[in-house]
């Protein structure tokens, strides 16, 4: 593929290391660990490597709570073991890409230390403290602001109390940042996933959030206010354009942003001049309801609202969002693969959703998520998409000698990687299949989106481009469909017997069922 940056045809796959390889026998993935699993990632097909938190942290919220940037924690391994990694990864021709935590540390950071030590201390007004709270709430549950008995004052926290905000209109805290971004940067990381980006700054006034119309009993009580003066603010941008231009002082690197907003403040964050993040996160795969009408909405309105220029990008899955085939169930998650990968831009996939990984529900006491700890029983948790990667059949699937730290799936004797490996028809093998046709086809890439149609459940749309034509069907509904489509050649199909042959002007396709055809041009 040519003059199309590494990070614009990149297919991202996030590892949530706690969960993906153990090395060490603590029953807890880690930075050697992965090592070990690069050849599978490497035969899958993907990019690029986007390795969630594994700083030093007390793991109030597991690695979400950074205590120093610019080290390794010794549950995940060594400096030397990151090194090592990075090198193998790009001695494979693999990027990647770290998660930086910059709008929150941990409570146990030296600057939050430094900075609730007293009132007058130098490092005071790098997080946000007042003598009132007002009525912003955690994301976790409950008030936003906890009082501070060292100080007497309240600090602000959007997350657990364990997790202070950093205040992002200082200068100073913009440069400390700005300088752990150098320190992984120099070392050669191609990148950063940016939690929280649409956060990063609030109303410097304080003002309270307005009620929220909509609020019913029973949801997260984040949910009670609308999130007007502590997210979003527009100055958040001047933070990302400086972000940006952090990362531009090095050749081929990529700024991600996690950004949760409705798809018009969405398309914001690419900034002036596209000065912003290059790939503000696209999660209306997550969001859209699993029906064809509902995405070929969700899809339209996407690609409709993209600032000229601005590169697309689609994730099915992570670690905050229940597991793909869950969602929509195990029968349409190769539906789900054909539609992620045939469409244009960037893709981020969640590890484990290749093999099909379900959510495993943990018994309350078993519970790991603060945010589920929080707020129980009301669906916010998010164990049960986190728990291990199932690598073979053995009673602990391969991923540890030691006790995982949450339970491996109920299925994991029989979905697992060598027993997929096994299964030409596996849904592994699809998306080994899906991803090589998006590399012989750039069309899939890079082409226009166009004819984006759904009836009677089915979503079709067409790629045009790179001298090709093709059309994706995909049967959403759960009774087979006659369809019509131009004649053409069979590229890829959900289910073996609609496999390599031709499309004929009328033809079935099974319930959730797919199929890639090229059309004559
Ligand atoms: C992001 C992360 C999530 C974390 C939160 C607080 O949303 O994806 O896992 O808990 O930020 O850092």
């Amino acid at each position: 593929m040519h003059a199309i940056a590494w990070w614009q045809h990149a297919i991202i796959y996030e590892v949530y290391p706690r969960s993906f390889q153990d090395s060490d026998g603590d029953g807890i993935g880690d930075l050697n660990g992965i090592l070990q699993r690069l050849d599978y990632l490497v035969k899958l097909g993907v990019d690029a490597l986007w390795i969630t938190p594994f700083y030093p942290s007390p793991m109030a919220d597991f690695g979400y709570d950074v205590a120093d940037y610019c080290g390794v924690d010794p549950l995940f391994g060594t400096m030397r073991d990151f090194d090592r990694l990075l090198q193998e990864i790009h001695s494979r021709g693999l990027k990647l890409i770290l998660d930086l935590v910059p709008n929150h540390t941990s409570d146990q950071h030296p600057w939050f230390l430094e900075s609730r030590s007293s009132r007058d201390n130098p490092k005071r007004d790098w997080y946000l403290w007042r003598d009132e709270p007002n009525n912003w709430q955690s994301n976790f549950g409950g008030s936003g602001w906890e009082w501070d008995e060292i100080s007497g004052q309240y600090y602000y926290h959007s997350f657990l109390k364990q997790q202070p905000d950093l205040n992002w209109r200082n200068p100073m805290v913009r440069t400390a940042i700005f300088e752990a971004m150098r320190f992984w940067l120099e070392r050669g990381v191609d990148g950063f996933r940016v939690d929280v980006m649409w956060l990063m700054i609030k109303d410097d006034q304080f003002r309270d959030n307005p009620p929220n119309p909509s609020y019913c009993a029973g949801q997260p009580s984040s949910h009670r206010f609308l999130p007007v003066f502590n997210s979003d603010r527009p100055q958040v941008h001047e933070v990302v354009s400086e972000m940006r231009a952090v990362t531009d002082d090095y050749r081929d690197r990529v700024l991600i942003g996690e950004i949760y907003l409705p798809i018009p403040q969405l398309m914001t964050y690419y900034g002036k001049n596209l000065g912003g993040t290059q790939l503000p996160f696209n999660f209306q795969l997550l969001q859209a309801s699993w029906t064809a009408e509902a995405l070929a909405a969700a899809i339209s309105e996407y690609t409709n609202a993209l600032p000229a220029e601005a590169w697309p990008n689609w994730v099915l899955g992570n670690h905050d969002s229940a597991r793909i085939a869950t969602r929509v169930g195990t029968h349409r998650a190769r539906l789900a693969a054909m539609l992620l990968l045939s469409l244009p831009g960037t893709i981020t996939l969640y590890y484990g959703d290749e093999i099909g990984m379900t959510n495993v529900s943990i018994p309350p006491e078993m519970v790991q998520d603060p945010a589920e700890k929080n707020e129980p029983g009301i669906g916010v948790g998010r164990d049960p998409e986190r728990t291990p990667m199932p690598w073979d059949g053995s009673p602990l699937a391969g991923f540890t000698n030691g006790r995982p730290w949450l339970s491996l799936g109920p299925d994991h004797g029989a979905l697992n990687v060598v027993n997929l490996e096994q299964d030409p028809e596996s849904i592994l093998h699809l998306y080994r299949s899906l991803i090589a046709l998006r590399k012989s086809h750039p069309v899939l890439v890079t082409g226009e989106l166009q004819s984006i149609d759904a009836a009677n459940n089915a979503l079709s749309y067409e790629r045009h481009g790179c001298g090709e034509r093709l059309r994706v069907i995909l049967n959403f509904g759960d009774a087979p469909l006659a369809i019509s489509s131009e004649s053409g050649e069979i590229l890829a199909a959900t289910h073996p017997h609609a496999r390599s042959g031709q499309a004929s002007k009328l033809m079935q396709l099974g319930a959730a069922e797919g199929i890639i055809v090229r059309l004559r041009n």
